[in-house]
């Protein structure tokens, strides 16, 4: 009676003791689980600035950017926040430009050199995993964007100060604030809706 008693009291120590152990494990997950989740999204944010989701540009519309463009065969195309390379893997195709694409997203990176490869450009183009925010495009010719106008405006300095006086600066559907482009091309695309396409020329002036 005595043994069975003891028993018992030893069993419910163990019962408790287990139950302790797993609330503290269980804490102890949730706990490892945020800490890596906040993490990555502090790094993702503070480092990489997502500016704008991804979006492709209709071909119609790309081919009719290039054509705004002037581009030829002597430029160098960068597109700031290349999605899957569409944009300077048809400026090589289809002029024999250069171009270089920059991406925050390593995916679009990947999709887009498989693009170029199987284009037959591979030769003429690069892509680059990087913040637009913190790029070199001072080799571009033409600069093309499909951002949003915030985008837009914080590139604004960057490019005005890094372009070379004749460059252009090409974007689909949004403006610069007060910088007045050079051109204004509204059209139908393909699908039947309305696209805005504008055109500035760098001319050696820095723009805030
Ligand atoms: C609307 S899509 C445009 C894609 C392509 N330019 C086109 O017209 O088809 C915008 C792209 O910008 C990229 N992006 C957003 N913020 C970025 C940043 N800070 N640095 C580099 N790329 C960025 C996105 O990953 C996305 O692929």
């Amino acid at each position: 009676m005595l043994l069975n008693h003891d028993l018992r009291k030893q069993e419910l120590r163990v019962v408790r003791s287990s139950v302790v152990l797993i609330s503290v494990v269980s804490v102890l997950s949730v706990l490892t689980v945020l800490s890596s989740a906040c993490g990555s999204a502090s790094s993702v944010s503070s480092d990489r600035p997502t500016l704008a989701p991804y979006v492709p540009t209709p071909q119609d519309v790309v081919d009719r950017m290039l054509a705004d463009a002037n581009v030829t065969s002597s430029d160098v195309v960068y597109d700031l926040g290349s999605g899957d390379g569409r944009i300077v893997i048809s400026a090589a195709k289809k002029y024999g430009a250069h171009g270089v694409g920059i991406d925050i997203d390593p995916d679009r990176i990947s999709e887009s050199r498989r693009n170029a490869r199987n284009a037959g450009v591979g030769d003429l183009v690069e892509f680059q995993r990087g913040d637009i925010l913190q790029a070199d495009v001072s080799r571009a010719t033409v600069v093309t964007l499909y951002l949003v106008s915030s985008a837009n405006l914080k590139l604004r300095p960057i490019l005005t100060r890094q372009l070379r006086p004749g460059s252009r600066v090409v974007s689909h559907a949004f403006g610069m604030g007060d910088w007045k482009p050079e051109k204004i091309d509204r059209f139908k695309d393909a699908q039947g809706d309305d696209r805005v396409i504008y055109v500035w020329r760098a001319d050696g002036t820095i723009r805030p």
